[in-house]
Protein backbone atom coordinates (compact mmCIF):
# COMPACT_ATOMS: atom_id res chain seq x y z
CA UNK A 1 0.00 0.00 0.00
CA UNK A 2 1.07 3.44 -0.91
CA UNK A 3 0.76 6.10 1.85
CA UNK A 4 -2.30 8.17 0.99
CA UNK A 5 -2.14 11.94 2.71
CA UNK A 6 -5.52 11.68 4.42
CA UNK A 7 -3.04 8.73 6.96
CA UNK A 8 -0.42 11.79 7.36
CA UNK A 9 -1.04 12.96 10.81
CA UNK A 10 -3.48 16.03 10.77
CA UNK A 11 -0.78 18.38 12.86
CA UNK A 12 1.85 17.21 10.32
CA UNK A 13 -0.19 18.57 7.76
CA UNK A 14 -1.46 21.92 9.55
CA UNK A 15 2.31 22.97 9.85
CA UNK A 16 3.61 25.57 8.02
CA UNK A 17 6.97 26.84 8.08
CA UNK A 18 7.24 29.72 5.85
CA UNK A 19 10.82 30.16 5.84
CA UNK A 20 11.03 27.54 3.28
CA UNK A 21 7.58 27.15 1.98
CA UNK A 22 5.83 27.32 -1.17
CA UNK A 23 8.32 30.75 -2.51
CA UNK A 24 11.30 29.08 -1.52
CA UNK A 25 9.98 25.60 -3.79
CA UNK A 26 9.11 28.51 -6.96
CA UNK A 27 12.68 29.87 -6.78
CA UNK A 28 14.37 26.39 -6.62
CA UNK A 29 11.78 25.90 -9.62
CA UNK A 30 13.25 29.26 -11.53
CA UNK A 31 16.93 28.19 -10.41
CA UNK A 32 16.32 24.67 -12.16
CA UNK A 33 15.43 26.85 -15.57
CA UNK A 34 18.13 28.86 -15.21
CA UNK A 35 17.24 32.09 -13.51
CA UNK A 36 19.85 33.60 -11.37
CA UNK A 37 18.01 33.57 -7.78
CA UNK A 38 19.32 36.13 -4.78
CA UNK A 39 18.20 34.11 -1.75
CA UNK A 40 17.22 36.24 1.15
CA UNK A 41 14.81 33.84 2.69
CA UNK A 42 16.92 32.02 5.29
CA UNK A 43 19.68 32.67 7.97
CA UNK A 44 22.14 30.59 6.28
CA UNK A 45 25.24 33.12 6.21
CA UNK A 46 28.30 30.42 4.55
CA UNK A 47 25.60 29.99 1.65
CA UNK A 48 25.73 33.46 0.85
CA UNK A 49 29.46 33.76 1.21
CA UNK A 50 29.87 33.84 4.64
CA UNK A 51 33.35 32.40 5.96
CA UNK A 52 33.89 29.95 8.56
CA UNK A 53 36.66 30.74 11.57
CA UNK A 54 39.87 29.19 10.86
CA UNK A 55 39.81 28.09 15.19
CA UNK A 56 36.74 25.99 14.26
CA UNK A 57 37.79 24.30 11.12
CA UNK A 58 41.31 23.40 11.93
CA UNK A 59 40.28 22.14 15.14
CA UNK A 60 37.37 19.88 13.91
CA UNK A 61 39.46 18.81 11.25
CA UNK A 62 42.13 17.52 13.20
CA UNK A 63 39.35 16.11 15.80
CA UNK A 64 37.91 14.68 12.95
CA UNK A 65 41.70 13.09 12.02
CA UNK A 66 43.74 12.65 14.71
CA UNK A 67 45.99 11.06 12.70
CA UNK A 68 46.64 14.27 11.52
CA UNK A 69 48.44 14.91 14.73
CA UNK A 70 51.32 12.54 14.06
CA UNK A 71 51.33 12.46 9.86
CA UNK A 72 51.36 16.20 9.75
CA UNK A 73 52.81 18.12 12.70
CA UNK A 74 53.71 21.37 12.33
CA UNK A 75 50.90 21.74 9.66
CA UNK A 76 48.61 23.27 12.14
CA UNK A 77 49.10 26.22 14.59
CA UNK A 78 50.16 24.31 17.95
CA UNK A 79 46.90 26.03 20.05
CA UNK A 80 44.76 24.28 17.53
CA UNK A 81 46.58 21.02 18.20
CA UNK A 82 46.54 21.76 21.67
CA UNK A 83 42.58 22.38 21.71
CA UNK A 84 42.19 19.23 19.52
CA UNK A 85 43.95 17.11 22.18
CA UNK A 86 41.79 18.12 24.80
CA UNK A 87 38.57 17.54 23.10
CA UNK A 88 40.02 14.24 21.84
CA UNK A 89 40.70 13.95 25.45
CA UNK A 90 36.90 14.85 26.44
CA UNK A 91 35.31 12.17 24.42
CA UNK A 92 37.44 9.78 26.68
CA UNK A 93 39.92 9.04 24.12
CA UNK A 94 36.64 7.48 22.07
CA UNK A 95 36.46 10.61 19.13
CA UNK A 96 33.64 11.45 17.39
CA UNK A 97 32.25 7.83 16.13
CA UNK A 98 30.60 7.03 19.42
CA UNK A 99 27.14 8.18 21.12
CA UNK A 100 27.87 10.72 23.79
CA UNK A 101 25.90 11.14 26.98
CA UNK A 102 22.27 12.16 26.67
CA UNK A 103 23.18 15.38 27.73
CA UNK A 104 26.42 15.66 25.90
CA UNK A 105 29.91 15.93 26.30
CA UNK A 106 30.69 16.91 30.11
CA UNK A 107 33.93 18.99 29.18
CA UNK A 108 32.11 20.98 26.69
CA UNK A 109 28.83 21.09 29.38
CA UNK A 110 31.49 22.39 31.41
CA UNK A 111 32.98 24.85 28.95
CA UNK A 112 29.41 26.59 28.11
CA UNK A 113 28.98 26.83 32.28
CA UNK A 114 32.36 28.70 31.81
CA UNK A 115 31.12 30.50 29.46
CA UNK A 116 27.77 32.17 30.73
CA UNK A 117 29.85 32.26 33.91
CA UNK A 118 32.38 35.18 31.90
CA UNK A 119 29.20 36.39 30.06
CA UNK A 120 26.82 37.54 33.02
CA UNK A 121 29.29 36.87 36.38
CA UNK A 122 27.02 34.37 37.47
CA UNK A 123 27.36 30.94 38.10
CA UNK A 124 26.16 28.22 35.89
CA UNK A 125 26.00 24.18 37.06
CA UNK A 126 26.97 21.69 33.78
CA UNK A 127 24.67 19.12 34.63
CA UNK A 128 21.72 21.83 33.80
CA UNK A 129 22.77 22.58 30.25
CA UNK A 130 21.85 20.07 27.42
CA UNK A 131 23.82 19.98 24.38
CA UNK A 132 21.51 19.72 21.13
CA UNK A 133 21.22 19.41 17.04
CA UNK A 134 21.49 23.17 16.54
CA UNK A 135 19.26 25.64 19.06
CA UNK A 136 15.32 23.77 17.13
CA UNK A 137 16.07 20.80 18.89
CA UNK A 138 16.48 22.48 22.28
CA UNK A 139 13.54 24.21 21.63
CA UNK A 140 11.38 21.76 20.44
CA UNK A 141 12.54 19.72 23.32
CA UNK A 142 11.40 22.07 26.28
CA UNK A 143 7.83 22.49 24.59
CA UNK A 144 7.22 18.99 24.45
CA UNK A 145 8.23 18.96 28.34
CA UNK A 146 5.55 21.76 29.34
CA UNK A 147 2.61 21.30 27.25
CA UNK A 148 0.29 18.03 26.92
CA UNK A 149 -2.65 18.94 24.97
CA UNK A 150 -4.64 21.52 23.20
CA UNK A 151 -5.83 23.47 27.11
CA UNK A 152 -2.05 23.94 27.57
CA UNK A 153 -0.93 27.53 25.48
CA UNK A 154 2.30 29.35 25.44
CA UNK A 155 2.58 32.78 24.62
CA UNK A 156 4.45 33.40 21.23
CA UNK A 157 5.38 36.66 19.75
CA UNK A 158 4.32 38.32 16.56
CA UNK A 159 6.06 37.98 14.35
CA UNK A 160 7.84 34.86 15.50
CA UNK A 161 10.25 32.73 13.84
CA UNK A 162 8.25 30.01 13.22
CA UNK A 163 9.98 27.30 14.82
CA UNK A 164 7.87 28.27 17.84
CA UNK A 165 4.47 28.09 16.12
CA UNK A 166 5.02 25.12 14.27
CA UNK A 167 6.26 22.95 17.22
CA UNK A 168 3.06 24.03 19.08
CA UNK A 169 1.15 22.52 16.08
CA UNK A 170 2.63 19.41 15.82
CA UNK A 171 2.26 19.12 19.71
CA UNK A 172 -1.25 19.80 19.36
CA UNK A 173 -1.06 22.87 21.81
CA UNK A 174 -2.39 26.24 21.94
CA UNK A 175 -0.28 29.36 20.52
CA UNK A 176 -0.77 32.35 22.45
CA UNK A 177 0.74 35.50 19.48
CA UNK A 178 1.43 38.69 21.47
CA UNK A 179 1.95 41.66 19.32
CA UNK A 180 5.03 43.37 19.53
CA UNK A 181 4.54 47.10 18.67
CA UNK A 182 5.87 47.75 15.48
CA UNK A 183 5.34 51.87 15.97
CA UNK A 184 8.01 51.47 18.70
CA UNK A 185 10.21 49.23 17.19
CA UNK A 186 8.79 46.43 17.91
CA UNK A 187 8.73 47.08 21.84
CA UNK A 188 7.30 44.22 23.97
CA UNK A 189 4.78 45.61 26.47
CA UNK A 190 3.58 43.98 30.09
CA UNK A 191 -0.29 45.73 29.00
CA UNK A 192 0.41 43.20 25.82
CA UNK A 193 1.44 40.03 27.40
CA UNK A 194 -1.31 40.47 30.22
CA UNK A 195 -3.80 40.93 27.80
CA UNK A 196 -2.90 37.47 25.74
CA UNK A 197 -2.86 35.90 29.13
CA UNK A 198 -6.47 37.33 29.98
CA UNK A 199 -7.51 36.31 26.42
CA UNK A 200 -6.21 32.61 27.27
CA UNK A 201 -7.76 32.22 30.23
CA UNK A 202 -11.25 33.28 29.27
CA UNK A 203 -10.71 30.86 26.75
CA UNK A 204 -10.37 27.95 28.92
CA UNK A 205 -6.57 27.84 28.15
CA UNK A 206 -3.57 27.51 30.80
CA UNK A 207 -0.44 29.26 29.61
CA UNK A 208 2.10 27.48 30.48
CA UNK A 209 5.43 29.58 29.20
CA UNK A 210 6.08 32.61 27.04
CA UNK A 211 8.89 32.47 24.61
CA UNK A 212 10.95 35.82 23.87
CA UNK A 213 13.32 36.20 21.19
CA UNK A 214 16.26 38.42 21.98
CA UNK A 215 18.11 39.91 19.53
CA UNK A 216 14.46 39.30 17.38
CA UNK A 217 14.03 37.28 14.12
CA UNK A 218 12.01 38.70 12.06
CA UNK A 219 12.04 42.72 13.88
CA UNK A 220 15.90 42.79 14.55
CA UNK A 221 15.03 43.88 17.80
CA UNK A 222 16.95 44.28 20.81
CA UNK A 223 15.60 43.88 24.23
CA UNK A 224 16.75 46.48 26.99
CA UNK A 225 17.20 45.26 30.75
CA UNK A 226 13.77 46.95 31.69
CA UNK A 227 12.06 44.77 29.11
CA UNK A 228 13.93 41.24 30.18
CA UNK A 229 12.83 41.82 33.89
CA UNK A 230 9.56 42.70 33.02
CA UNK A 231 8.98 39.75 31.23
CA UNK A 232 10.57 37.81 34.13
CA UNK A 233 7.95 39.51 36.46
CA UNK A 234 5.19 38.73 34.31
CA UNK A 235 6.31 35.33 34.20
CA UNK A 236 6.49 34.91 38.18
CA UNK A 237 2.88 36.48 38.95
CA UNK A 238 1.35 34.74 36.27
CA UNK A 239 3.43 31.15 37.39
CA UNK A 240 4.68 30.69 33.28
CA UNK A 241 8.43 29.21 32.32
CA UNK A 242 9.89 31.41 30.34
CA UNK A 243 11.93 29.97 27.17
CA UNK A 244 14.48 32.78 26.28
CA UNK A 245 15.68 32.28 22.42
CA UNK A 246 18.89 34.28 22.56
CA UNK A 247 20.93 32.41 19.14
CA UNK A 248 21.79 35.99 17.64
CA UNK A 249 23.38 36.99 20.87
CA UNK A 250 26.20 38.50 19.30
CA UNK A 251 24.47 39.98 16.68
CA UNK A 252 23.86 43.50 17.77
CA UNK A 253 25.13 46.10 15.75
CA UNK A 254 23.52 49.49 16.77
CA UNK A 255 25.58 51.74 19.22
CA UNK A 256 24.30 52.19 22.44
CA UNK A 257 22.17 48.60 22.51
CA UNK A 258 23.43 45.78 24.01
CA UNK A 259 22.79 42.29 24.98
CA UNK A 260 21.47 41.31 28.41
CA UNK A 261 20.77 37.45 28.74
CA UNK A 262 17.83 36.42 30.80
CA UNK A 263 20.21 34.44 32.65
CA UNK A 264 21.63 37.64 33.97
CA UNK A 265 18.56 39.66 34.77
CA UNK A 266 17.15 36.41 36.54
CA UNK A 267 19.88 36.48 38.89
CA UNK A 268 20.34 40.15 39.49
CA UNK A 269 16.31 39.91 40.50
CA UNK A 270 16.91 36.87 42.92
CA UNK A 271 14.15 34.98 40.65
CA UNK A 272 14.57 31.67 42.50
CA UNK A 273 10.70 30.32 41.72
CA UNK A 274 10.95 31.53 37.87
CA UNK A 275 12.10 28.59 35.47
CA UNK A 276 14.04 29.86 32.84
CA UNK A 277 15.55 28.04 29.54
CA UNK A 278 17.90 29.66 27.26
CA UNK A 279 18.64 28.77 23.87
CA UNK A 280 22.17 29.31 22.66
CA UNK A 281 23.31 28.09 18.62
CA UNK A 282 26.37 27.51 16.50
CA UNK A 283 24.50 28.74 13.78
CA UNK A 284 24.38 32.57 14.29
CA UNK A 285 26.48 35.09 15.74
CA UNK A 286 30.10 35.21 13.88
CA UNK A 287 30.46 31.47 13.10
CA UNK A 288 27.16 30.94 11.17
CA UNK A 289 27.64 27.04 11.78
CA UNK A 290 24.75 26.42 10.53
CA UNK A 291 25.48 22.86 9.23
CA UNK A 292 26.78 21.52 11.47
CA UNK A 293 23.92 21.52 13.52
CA UNK A 294 25.10 23.08 17.77
CA UNK A 295 23.27 24.52 19.83
CA UNK A 296 22.64 23.83 24.11
CA UNK A 297 19.69 24.97 26.11
CA UNK A 298 20.70 26.42 29.82
CA UNK A 299 17.78 25.87 32.50
CA UNK A 300 17.78 27.17 35.61
CA UNK A 301 15.14 26.70 38.64
CA UNK A 302 14.22 23.30 37.06
CA UNK A 303 13.18 20.90 39.86
CA UNK A 304 15.18 17.70 40.00
CA UNK A 305 12.44 15.66 39.51
CA UNK A 306 11.72 17.85 36.16
CA UNK A 307 14.88 17.51 35.01
CA UNK A 308 15.05 13.72 35.17
CA UNK A 309 12.19 13.75 32.37
CA UNK A 310 14.23 16.24 30.36
CA UNK A 311 17.25 13.84 30.39
CA UNK A 312 14.44 11.02 29.52
CA UNK A 313 13.26 13.25 26.49
CA UNK A 314 16.33 13.62 25.24
CA UNK A 315 17.57 10.34 25.60
CA UNK A 316 15.00 9.20 23.37
CA UNK A 317 17.29 10.30 20.54
CA UNK A 318 20.46 9.43 22.17
CA UNK A 319 22.58 11.91 22.12
CA UNK A 320 23.16 15.17 20.12
CA UNK A 321 25.86 14.97 16.88
CA UNK A 322 29.16 14.95 18.47
CA UNK A 323 30.68 17.36 15.77
CA UNK A 324 28.14 20.16 16.47
CA UNK A 325 28.56 19.83 20.57
CA UNK A 326 32.50 20.45 19.51
CA UNK A 327 31.60 23.54 17.47
CA UNK A 328 29.68 24.70 20.65
CA UNK A 329 32.73 24.22 22.38
CA UNK A 330 35.27 25.68 19.82
CA UNK A 331 32.08 28.77 20.00
CA UNK A 332 32.72 28.77 24.20
CA UNK A 333 36.40 28.48 24.00
CA UNK A 334 38.45 30.66 22.08
CA UNK A 335 42.33 31.20 21.09
CA UNK A 336 44.33 32.31 24.24
CA UNK A 337 45.28 35.99 23.90
CA UNK A 338 49.31 35.52 22.98
CA UNK A 339 48.73 32.26 21.22
CA UNK A 340 49.50 31.25 17.48
CA UNK A 341 45.78 31.27 16.63
CA UNK A 342 44.30 34.45 18.41
CA UNK A 343 45.13 37.48 16.55
CA UNK A 344 43.70 35.60 13.15
CA UNK A 345 40.62 34.41 15.29
CA UNK A 346 40.25 37.92 16.31
CA UNK A 347 40.09 39.36 12.65
CA UNK A 348 38.20 36.85 11.05
CA UNK A 349 35.48 37.70 13.11
CA UNK A 350 35.78 41.46 13.05
CA UNK A 351 35.34 41.12 9.50
CA UNK A 352 32.61 39.10 9.71
CA UNK A 353 30.88 41.62 12.39
CA UNK A 354 31.64 45.03 10.57
CA UNK A 355 30.39 43.35 7.07
CA UNK A 356 27.35 42.62 9.25
CA UNK A 357 26.72 45.32 10.57
CA UNK A 358 27.52 47.70 7.29
CA UNK A 359 24.70 45.17 5.74
CA UNK A 360 21.98 46.11 8.68
CA UNK A 361 22.40 49.47 8.10
CA UNK A 362 22.65 49.35 4.20
CA UNK A 363 19.11 47.67 4.31
CA UNK A 364 17.27 49.54 6.92
CA UNK A 365 18.63 53.08 5.15
CA UNK A 366 17.89 51.76 1.37
CA UNK A 367 14.18 50.87 2.09
CA UNK A 368 13.13 54.04 4.36
CA UNK A 369 13.87 56.09 1.65
CA UNK A 370 10.61 53.84 -0.91
CA UNK A 371 7.24 54.92 -0.37
CA UNK A 372 4.92 52.74 1.03
CA UNK A 373 7.59 50.93 2.80
CA UNK A 374 8.53 51.39 6.16
CA UNK A 375 11.26 49.51 7.77
CA UNK A 376 12.55 49.74 11.82
CA UNK A 377 16.16 49.48 12.65
CA UNK A 378 17.44 46.50 12.38
CA UNK A 379 19.52 47.15 15.42
CA UNK A 380 20.52 42.96 15.80
CA UNK A 381 19.83 39.39 14.17
CA UNK A 382 20.26 39.35 10.29
CA UNK A 383 16.87 40.61 8.82
CA UNK A 384 14.54 43.31 8.05
CA UNK A 385 11.03 43.17 8.52
CA UNK A 386 9.68 45.98 6.18
CA UNK A 387 5.94 46.98 6.13
CA UNK A 388 4.63 46.95 2.25
CA UNK A 389 1.26 49.36 1.91
CA UNK A 390 0.15 47.26 -0.98
CA UNK A 391 -2.88 48.37 -3.26
CA UNK A 392 -6.64 46.72 -2.34
CA UNK A 393 -6.73 43.13 -3.50
CA UNK A 394 -3.15 42.22 -3.03
CA UNK A 395 -1.63 40.09 -0.31
CA UNK A 396 2.25 39.85 1.11
CA UNK A 397 1.80 36.01 -0.70
CA UNK A 398 1.33 37.35 -3.69
CA UNK A 399 3.80 40.43 -3.86
CA UNK A 400 6.82 38.41 -2.75
CA UNK A 401 5.77 36.13 -5.76
CA UNK A 402 5.51 38.81 -8.39
CA UNK A 403 8.56 40.12 -6.72
CA UNK A 404 10.16 36.55 -7.21
CA UNK A 405 9.19 36.06 -10.42
CA UNK A 406 10.26 40.13 -11.68
CA UNK A 407 13.63 40.31 -10.32
CA UNK A 408 15.03 36.76 -8.70
CA UNK A 409 14.52 37.65 -5.22
CA UNK A 410 13.74 35.33 -3.21
CA UNK A 411 11.70 37.02 0.51
CA UNK A 412 9.25 35.54 2.71
CA UNK A 413 6.40 37.18 3.29
CA UNK A 414 5.27 38.51 6.26
CA UNK A 415 2.09 36.36 7.09
CA UNK A 416 4.31 33.08 7.43
CA UNK A 417 6.00 35.06 11.31
CA UNK A 418 2.03 36.70 12.26
CA UNK A 419 1.64 40.13 11.62
CA UNK A 420 -1.19 42.64 13.09
CA UNK A 421 -4.19 42.46 11.14
CA UNK A 422 -4.34 44.57 8.10
CA UNK A 423 -0.69 45.20 8.07
CA UNK A 424 1.22 43.34 5.01
CA UNK A 425 5.30 42.69 5.81
CA UNK A 426 8.34 40.79 3.95
CA UNK A 427 10.82 39.28 5.90
CA UNK A 428 14.41 39.63 4.35
CA UNK A 429 17.88 38.89 5.75
CA UNK A 430 20.86 40.97 5.42
CA UNK A 431 23.47 38.32 4.77
CA UNK A 432 24.01 38.16 0.52
CA UNK A 433 27.40 39.97 0.16
CA UNK A 434 27.62 44.09 -0.03
CA UNK A 435 27.00 44.12 -4.03
CA UNK A 436 24.47 41.84 -4.21
CA UNK A 437 23.04 43.25 -1.37
CA UNK A 438 22.54 46.67 -3.13
CA UNK A 439 21.20 44.97 -5.53
CA UNK A 440 18.48 43.57 -3.56
CA UNK A 441 17.63 46.76 -2.01
CA UNK A 442 17.75 48.78 -4.98
CA UNK A 443 15.80 46.19 -6.78
CA UNK A 444 13.35 45.81 -4.15
CA UNK A 445 12.53 49.42 -4.56
CA UNK A 446 12.18 50.08 -7.74
CA UNK A 447 9.56 46.63 -7.80
CA UNK A 448 7.58 48.21 -5.24
CA UNK A 449 7.28 52.14 -6.45
CA UNK A 450 6.10 50.28 -9.70
CA UNK A 451 3.54 47.64 -7.75
CA UNK A 452 2.82 48.66 -4.34
CA UNK A 453 1.01 51.55 -3.13
CA UNK A 454 1.89 54.59 -1.13
C1 LIG B 1 15.19 32.81 16.53
C2 LIG B 1 15.79 31.53 16.05
N1 LIG B 1 15.86 30.49 16.89
C3 LIG B 1 16.37 29.32 16.50
C4 LIG B 1 16.85 29.14 15.23
C5 LIG B 1 17.38 27.80 14.83
O1 LIG B 1 18.73 27.74 15.06
P1 LIG B 1 19.55 26.38 14.91
O2 LIG B 1 20.20 26.39 13.59
O3 LIG B 1 20.52 26.45 16.04
O4 LIG B 1 18.61 25.25 15.08
C6 LIG B 1 16.79 30.18 14.31
C7 LIG B 1 17.24 30.00 12.93
O5 LIG B 1 17.11 30.83 12.08
C8 LIG B 1 16.25 31.41 14.75
O6 LIG B 1 16.17 32.45 13.92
Amino acid sequence: MTVRIENVGRAVRETEYAVRGPIVNRAQELERQGREIIYCNIGNPQSLGQRPLTWVRQALALAEYPALLESAPGAFPADVAEVAREMLRGTHGHGLGVYTDSKGLHFVRQAVADFIRRRDGVAADPEAIFLTDGASKAAQGVLHLLVSGPRDGVLIPTPQYPLYSATLTLLGAARLPYQLDEGAQWKLTRQELEATLARARAGGITPRAVVVINPGNPTGAVLGEAEVEMVLEVARANDLAVLADEVYQENVYRPGERFVSFASALARRRLDDVSLFSFHSTSKGLLGECGHRGGYVECRNVPPEVMQEFVKLQSVALCANTVGQLVTYLMVTPPRPGGPSHARWEAERREVFQSLARRAELVERGLADVPGIQCNPVAGAMYAFPRITLPPGMSDEAWCLQLLEETGICVVPGTGFGQAPGTWHFRTTILPPVDRLEQVVRRIGEFHRRVGAR
